[in-house]
């Protein structure tokens, strides 16, 4: 039997599947499942500084009678704010101490010194690792794309600064120079990317003539080239860990992905549908190491590799480009 463990951020996890931060990541008789299912990791469903913002902001209006004095205002504000904090250390105290795979905790954060003091209490609770979910719509069009760069790279070394267990950091692939953040990242020692987020794309119902929910939140087996080719580029090039995501629907997918050098693969959509994806992914790729003689995912992680590959720039082209010899 091949030996499929991998290592994640440090983290020792029996197989390279995790399951991503989702719906299926947000209560523990979920998170067991996962566990039962096989899942090498697991990351926590993201807490969300906005959604904390405007939930504490509804409930101010409430209670806006109670709470026109600007200290109580204040109190209040920082109580409810607690509350789902708390809320969210509870499920990473139980998931810590129900599962016995590693569990990361992941933020989505806008204000960074809020943010800092809260990493520090999910390291309390147990969290093995922290994920970032870092997505800044860079809409102010008076804002240079190198401020939007800047400020991410600072964001991310003054969580690392802080943190003392692994930092990743989930992003898009939507920077100019994405080599360029990516090698920016690993500089600071963040310690894995994830690549890529797949963000939320909101739509409008053209009855009501209202925004709508995203037209299709899940992904198609079709989406994860783009991870598949940042990955190959890169691995070579860092010293961080790189995660591999979106469209990761099958255990070919994510033999493919080790090839190019990732360490690790997360999946939502696919166990969203059936969580038993898990085993039948561990399935497909045990049986692949065994037809190739392999024995452990270093034996052949990263084979296919940019700084592996005799013939340059096959990862990089961008065209189509028709065989000069032979019928098209
Ligand atoms: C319903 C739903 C909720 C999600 N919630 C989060 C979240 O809280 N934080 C996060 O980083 N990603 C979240 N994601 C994104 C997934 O973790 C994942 O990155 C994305 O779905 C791409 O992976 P996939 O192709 O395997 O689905 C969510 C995705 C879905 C479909």
């Amino acid at each position: 039997m091949p030996d499929l463990s991998a290592r994640y951020m440090s983290l020792d996890l029996r197989n390279p599947v995790i399951i991503a931060s989702s719906p299926l990541t947000a209560d523990i008789a979920n998170l067991r499942k996962c566990e039962e299912t096989g899942a090498g990791a697991v990351v926590l469903k993201s807490i969300f500084e906005e959604q904390i913002e405007s939930q504490v902001d509804r409930e101010m209006l409430q209670n806006e009678e109670y709470l026109s004095h600007a200290d109580a205002a204040l109190y209040f504000e920082n109580v409810s704010k607690g509350y789902y904090v708390n809320e969210y250390l509870k499920l990473l105290r139980e998931a810590k101490k129900e599962l016995s795979i590693p569990v990361i905790a992941s933020i989505n954060c806008t204000n960074l010194s809020t943010w800092v003091s809260y990493i520090k209490e999910f390291e309390n609770a147990g969290a093995d690792a922290i994920e970032l979910n870092y997505y800044p719509i860079a809409s102010a069009a008076s804002v240079e794309g190198r401020t939007v760069d800047r400020l991410a790279l600072d964001f991310a070394s003054k969580v690392k600064r802080e943190a003392s267990r692994p930092v990743s950091i989930k992003i898009g692939s939507r920077y100019s120079s994405l080599a360029n953040m990516i090698k920016g990242f690993d500089v600071i020692g963040i310690d894995a990317l994830v690549l890529f987020n797949r963000f939320y794309r909101p739509d409008i119902d053209i009855e009501s003539m209202t925004l709508s929910q995203a037209a299709n939140p899940l992904s198609s087996s079709h989406e994860y080239a783009e991870s598949l080719r940042w990955i190959a580029l890169m691995s070579g090039e860092v010293k961080c860990d790189l995660c591999a995501s979106t469209g990761i629907h099958d255990g070919e997918t994510m033999i493919k992905m080790l090839l190019a050098g990732a360490s690790a693969c997360q999946i939502c959509t696919a166990a969203l549908k059936d969580l038993s994806i898990i085993r039948t992914m561990c399935d497909t790729l045990s049986a692949w190491m065994s037809r190739h003689g392999f024995s452990s995912i270093s034996d052949f992680r990263g084979r296919l590799a940019q700084e592996n590959m005799e013939e340059t720039g096959l990862w990089e082209r961008t065209q189509y480009i028709k065989k000069l010899s032979g019928s098209n």
